[in-house]
């Protein structure tokens, strides 16, 4: 059998060193032997970690939660049930799902502090900054979750966090709407409570449509973990300080909430309607293609194929429409796709529909504002982040995060007196008015 070896020579010296390949890997610290390190901007080929939570297959348009592809547990399992399997690694019997299910609902109540900080945010407050700002402050009042390498608090805080992000999440969109908060009803479903703590009114006992109820949760499968993405990332990397899982997760979500991660699906929306009309798609194609803004919901670092969330998201659409109505959005979407997959400049960069490209059009049927879009995506990937969370605690051969950098600024130099500066660098603007 050939060597399971890297031979890397220095040309500059002529040092060779033999380095070992596993699993597919060699060790980024053995170049320290050249007195050299690995220069990975954004990560594009550097494994920080190793995991038994997702696997993707990007080419073929693989997904696979704990080995079980994402299509099957789409069709056949429920979000509290794949939430479980990510967590703790394998489907739940009858009885561990009762009681899982019995601990999550347990835990959807929040303090009522919990109220109090959410009404000091402002009447506008994008809901994904409160939902930020207040699972940080979960931090506050739940002190023993610092004991992070302790088995109970960890299985406790993972219980809350699922438990409570619902919760946290529909209490910040009836702030931003003036409406009395729902408190959970713990006889419904994870989603069918989430719609109730969202859209229940006066009546007594709010009916989430089994539909809706239903597409929702396979959203929520869909979005409940992605490998190392960027938020997974910042999970871990702050996981790493041994800082709590609330102020991770509080971090996690502030990283999902940009727009080339989870909030793509808002901006896919909101592009969707400035086109207006299939009659716009190519003047937005050609916007793209100039280089002007891109196509939202396009592209993924990883699948350079369908994501094959997008197309089980294509297809509960048209159920969700069943009860809704048609989104006319869908036409414009559909008609992108079809004159994007046929241009050569996604086809040569192999941008493909995401899973953001369809999940809005969704969420806007159902009534859930375009605000909301990432903070459902950030409920559904509490299950991920836990998991994630918990493997690097366990995991020994991890440390606290701290890449290397490469310095390109100044060698030493003196400091220079005010009256004797010359360059003064970038000239800061006046600001008027008050700071
Ligand atoms: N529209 C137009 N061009 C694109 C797009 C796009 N959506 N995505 C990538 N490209 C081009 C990019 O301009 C570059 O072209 P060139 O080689 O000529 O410079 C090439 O494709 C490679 O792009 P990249 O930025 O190097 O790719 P990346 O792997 O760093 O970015 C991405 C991945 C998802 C950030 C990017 O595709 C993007 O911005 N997509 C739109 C935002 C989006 O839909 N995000 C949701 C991702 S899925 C859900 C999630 O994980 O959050």
């Amino acid at each position: 059998m050939a060597a399971q070896t890297l031979t890397i020579v220095d040309n500059r010296t002529g040092k060779k060193i033999d380095v070992p390949i596993e699993e597919g890997g060699i060790r980024a610290t053995e170049l320290a032997k050249l007195g050299l390190v690995s220069y990975d901007p954004a990560l594009l080929n550097t494994a920080a970690c190793k995991s038994k939570i997702s696997f993707i297959d990007g080419d073929r348009g693989i997904l696979r939660y704990r080995g079980y592809p994402i299509e099957e547990l789409a069709e056949k399992s429920s979000f509290l049930e794949t939430a479980y399997l990510i967590v703790k690694g394998e489907l739940p019997t009858t009885s561990h799902f009762r009681m899982w299910k019995h601990n999550i609902t347990w835990h959807t109540l929040v303090h009522e502090n919990l109220k109090q900080f959410i009404e000091g945010f402002r009447y506008d407050a994008h809901p994904m900054g409160i939902l930020i700002g207040t699972v940080g402050a979960l931090s506050t009042f739940y002190p023993e979750a610092r004991n992070v390498m302790d088995l109970e608090s960890r299985r406790m805080q993972t219980r809350r966090l699922i438990g409570k992000m619902p919760t946290i999440a529909a209490f910040a969109y009836r702030h931003s709407r003036g409406l009395p908060y729902v408190y959970p009803d713990n006889d419904l479903s994870y989603t069918g409570n989430f719609l109730s703590m969202m859209f229940k009114m006066t009546e007594l006992k709010y009916k989430p449509d089994p539909v809706l109820e239903h597409a929702l949760d396979v959203l929520f499968i869909l979005h409940a973990d992605h490998e190392q993405n960027c938020s997974t990332t910042t999970m871990r990397t702050i996981g790493s300080s041994l800082a709590d899982p609330y102020v991770a997760v509080a971090g996690a979500a502030a990283a999902l909430a940009g727009p080339r991660h989870g909030s793509a699906n808002e901006e896919v929306v909101h592009m969707l309607h400035e086109i207006g009309s299939a009659d716009g798609v190519p003047g937005l194609i050609k916007q793209v293609k100039a280089g002007e803004r891109r196509l939202m919901g396009f592209g993924h670092r990883v699948y350079k194929n369908y994501d094959p969330r997008a197309k089980i998201i294509k297809r509960i659409a048209h159920e969700v429409f069943e009860v809704t109505g048609k989104n006319p959005l869908i036409d414009i979407a559909l008609e992108l796709e079809r004159i994007a997959l046929q241009d050569d400049y996604f086809v040569s960069r192999k941008l493909y529909p995401n899973v953001d490209f369809y999940s809005g059009i969704i969420y806007e049927a159902m009534q859930l504002p375009v605000a909301m879009f990432p903070v459902l995506f950030a409920i559904a990937r509490t299950a991920g982040w836990m998991a994630q969370w918990a493997e690097l605690v366990l995991d020994e051969e991890q440390k606290i995060t701290r890449p290397k950098q490469i310095y390109t600024g100044y060698d030493e130099r003196s400091y220079v007196p005010l009256d004797q500066r010359r360059d003064g660098g970038a000239l800061e603007p006046e600001v008027s008015g008050p700071l």
